[in-house]
């Protein structure tokens, strides 16, 4: 819930960035920036938002964040209690601007997070909004997200490491780090592993930078929990653990049609059948990657279709062309192979 309204009139000193649009780009799995907020270089002015002092009403602070927490219910299927957390934040942050507006110090709120599940349970994309939000209320200059894994931060050799983390900190400065499978930072086994520098600069960064700088470290849950427990000054800096459950087969299917509709396509009824028997199968084999599974499914669906599509004579009609049938969906490796097969296509 948003919080309840501040004693009449009270103004917030801060600047929200222009409004967005467009929906999360994204995210460039090499490791590399992925502008969300529209200050990237065309409003210089909106480059210090929170620096600005542009008085703005408590009324149009909750706008904006009522606008993108109603983004991410719209454009994310499920994902119940990683919606309320992220509610829950920006209700942190949007109370932590009327305190102060009322003088009632304190310090500024922790904002590291560890995002932990499965592979395609949505990480990223929510890291891609969060980064939005703290953006909007101010918590960051530029909200941009930097992906970043272990081969960003880490070098070969000695004096390799430091330059390595240190320029991929400072492309994140401003906005939001998301170290992708974090624990593989850390190797315990090697004794001279470089990963151990990397840390300890992050360490140092997420300390003195906390008020420039948002590090959210994503991975499967059983290994950041190894991770933690070997590292409890990373852990005694993540203020927020948002836990990403996998996907029921309902919500998969949800997800086919959300992805489809966006696309401007859609599966005729037999079709629908047949994805969720594809979903069954699937689900059972090995690297099944939820919803990122889904997309690669429906990449493969679409090629499928273009294959017969340009196969029968004649122009294909508007309805055609919007159409995944069932012989698209049927025509997958995973009707044909065995559950312990590898990815089936
Ligand atoms: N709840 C959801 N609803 C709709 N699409 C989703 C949802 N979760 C993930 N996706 C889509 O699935 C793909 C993989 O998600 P991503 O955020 O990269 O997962 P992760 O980082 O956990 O591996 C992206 O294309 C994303 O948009
Ligand atoms: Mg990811």
């Amino acid at each position: 819930m948003m919080p309840p309204s501040p004693p009449g009139g009270v103004r917030v000193p801060f600047g929200i960035p222009p409004a967005q649009t467009d929906a999360a780009s994204p995210a460039d799995p090499n490791g590399h920036t992925v502008p969300v907020a529209s200050s990237a270089g065309a409003h210089p002015s909106a480059d210090h938002p929170a620096k600005e002092n542009r008085e703005v009403t408590p009324e149009e602070l909750r706008a904006a964040i009522d606008e993108v927490l109603a983004r991410l219910d719209r454009d994310l299927v499920g994902l119940v209690p990683v919606k309320s957390r992220v509610r829950d934040i920006a209700s942190l942050l949007v109370v932590d601007r009327l305190r102060r507006a009322q003088g009632l110090s304190a310090d500024p709120p922790s904002l590291h997070m560890s995002f932990t599940g499965n592979p395609g349970t949505g990480k990223t994309t929510v890291a891609l909004r969060m980064a939005e939000i703290l953006h909007r209320l101010g918590y960051s200059r530029k909200g941009h997200l930097v992906v970043a894994t272990r081969d960003d931060l880490v070098g070969q050799y000695i004096g390799h490491t430091a330059p390595k983390t240190k320029d991929v900190l400072k492309r994140a400065m401003g906005g939001v780090l998301f170290i992708d499978e974090a624990y593989y930072l850390y190797r315990p086994e090697n004794e001279r592993d470089y990963g151990a520098e990397a840390i300890e600069i992050l360490l140092q960064v997420m300390e003195d930078n906390r008020d420039d700088l948002v590090v959210i470290l994503a991975g499967y849950a059983d290994r950041m929990e190894r991770f933690f427990a070997s590292n409890p000054g990373i852990k005694s800096r993540i203020a927020h653990h948002i836990d990403f459950p996998d996907y029921t087969p309902d919500e998969l299917m949800q997800i086919a049609d959300l992805m489809l509709e966006k696309m401007m396509y859609r599966f005729s009824p037999a079709a629908r059948e047949a994805f969720a028997r594809y979903l069954q199968r699937r689900m059972r084999q090995p690297h099944f990657a939820n919803a990122r599974s889904v997309r690669n499914a429906l990449d493969r669906m679409r090629l499928r279709q273009a294959t017969r599509l340009t196969a029968q004579p004649g122009t294909p009609s508007r309805e055609e062309l919007m159409m995944i049938e069932a012989a698209d969906v049927l025509a997958s490796r995973v009707f044909t192979t065995s559950p312990t097969d590898v990815e089936a296509t």
